[in-house]
């Protein structure tokens, strides 16, 4: 019990957190024809180029301010709005100039287009000609299973953005490192043993293997599952507390792809819980977190040995503290769970990126590097 109050005050600053969060070559191609010609034709010169060539240099404020490249998102994916200044408030994140506003497009340096806003006709695209300097990034934070393959637009983009490593834009919430070992962190106060929140049930979602083996496991033990899929909602506010409240947590992703492995894990490792993960081998994930700091599912032969370990570590304190020594050394961050806020991470990575990048490029065949 004299745990309470430790465990009380970590929630107060995750609280605080998730509550900021709340508010929170020209190729001149020129062909030489006639003598007649003695000029280039005039290069493109859209609004901003023009204020870039003949702003006052000396003026550096207002030279940083025109010079960061404005991002256009092309349509709010699922609706869900936000605060465009929270990428600045909750990231510091202020890399580009951030916009809905459609009439900026043709002084756009990037559009971010969310793929399941594409309609089948390409009717809800950007209008073309787009202009030369601007760059297409396709967004798509969903796994192949999950994605609708929609004719004609495999050579339209500049920039791929989604959860895989090699997207031109790879989202995802890492753990950072510390240069002073952290030696004061206190497990929060255990009350259940393993506990699942899954708001998706739906079988065409690709959740059959992970039902099955939650089904499997809850044959030999309890596990408290919350969430809408179990008719048992979670409010928004109890997310963070109930799975710090839980020794592992279930960390089933719906459908298995490489790299495919989401805030299902950070929820536990921010609040200092086990992660029990299902989805990509234990090599890939390893490429995000260490080796210690979480359980793979494919760690055994089948749930039943699974279930007997777990059970294990209940009465062996020694052998479960072990799963948190690599806090000594990194940390976790929780992420934004309130509905409106499940893109904010990936919106705010493109902008990042189009502040730091200004490079031609095309992303060709994109369906052949997602898919396969
Ligand atoms: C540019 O800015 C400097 C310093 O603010 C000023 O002295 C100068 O007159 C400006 N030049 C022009 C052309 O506006
Ligand atoms: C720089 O530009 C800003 C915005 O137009 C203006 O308010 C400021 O007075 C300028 N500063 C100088 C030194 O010219
Ligand atoms: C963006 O990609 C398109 C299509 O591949 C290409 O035509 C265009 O030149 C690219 N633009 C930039 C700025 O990279």
């Amino acid at each position: 019990m004299s745990s309470t109050s430790s465990s009380g005050s970590l929630f107060c600053r995750l609280a605080s957190i998730v509550a900021i969060a709340c508010f929170v070559s020209l190729s001149t191609m020129f062909f030489y024809t006639s003598p007649m010609i003695s000029r280039p034709p005039p290069l493109p010169a859209p609004k901003h180029y023009l204020e870039r060539t003949y702003t006052n240099l000396s003026n550096s404020s207002l030279n940083a301010k025109e010079e960061k490249p404005v991002l256009l998102l092309w349509v709010w994916p699922q609706d869900y709005h936000f605060d465009l200044s929270d990428c600045k408030t909750i990231y510091n994140i202020d890399g580009c100039h951030l916009t809905d506003d459609r009439s900026l497009y043709s002084n756009t340096d990037a559009v971010l287009i969310f793929h399941r806003a594409i309609s089948q006709d390409l009717s809800t695209l950007p209008p073309s000609p787009r202009p030369s300097f601007q760059k297409w990034i396709w967004m798509n934070v969903e796994s192949p299973t999950n994605t609708q393959k929609i004719p004609g637009i495999e050579n339209l983009f500049n920039l791929t953005l989604s959860y895989r490593e090699d997207s031109d834009i790879p989202v995802r919430l890492r753990l950072t490192s510390r240069k002073i070992p952290d030696e004061d962190f206190e497990i929060p106060k255990k009350e259940r043993l393993i506990c699942w929140v899954v708001s998706n049930n739906l079988d065409w979602t690709g959740v059959g293997t992970r039902n099955a083996y939650f089904h499997e496991l809850s044959k030999h033990v309890y596990v408290h599952v919350y969430g809408k899929a179990y008719g048992s909602f979670l409010d928004y506010k109890d997310y963070y507390p109930t799975i710090a409240s839980c020794k592992f947590y279930l960390s089933f992703e719906n459908s298995i792809h490489k790299d495919y492995i989401t805030e299902k894990l950070n929820g536990p490792l921010a609040v200092g819980t086990v992660p029990v993960v299902l989805g990509p081998p234990r090599k890939n994930y390893e490429r995000f977190i260490p080796g210690d700091s979480f359980i793979h599912v494919n760690d055994f032969p089948d749930p039943k040995s699974l279930a007997e370990y777990l059970k294990g570590l209940d009465v062996d304190d020694e052998a479960y503290r072990r799963y948190f020594n690599w806090r000594r050394h990194f940390s976790a961050r929780p992420h934004l769970i309130l509905q409106n806020q499940e893109f904010v991470l990936a919106i705010c990575t493109a902008c990042d990126y189009v502040g730091r990048h200004k490079e031609y490029k095309q992303a060709h065949n994109i369906y052949e590097w997602f898919f396969n």
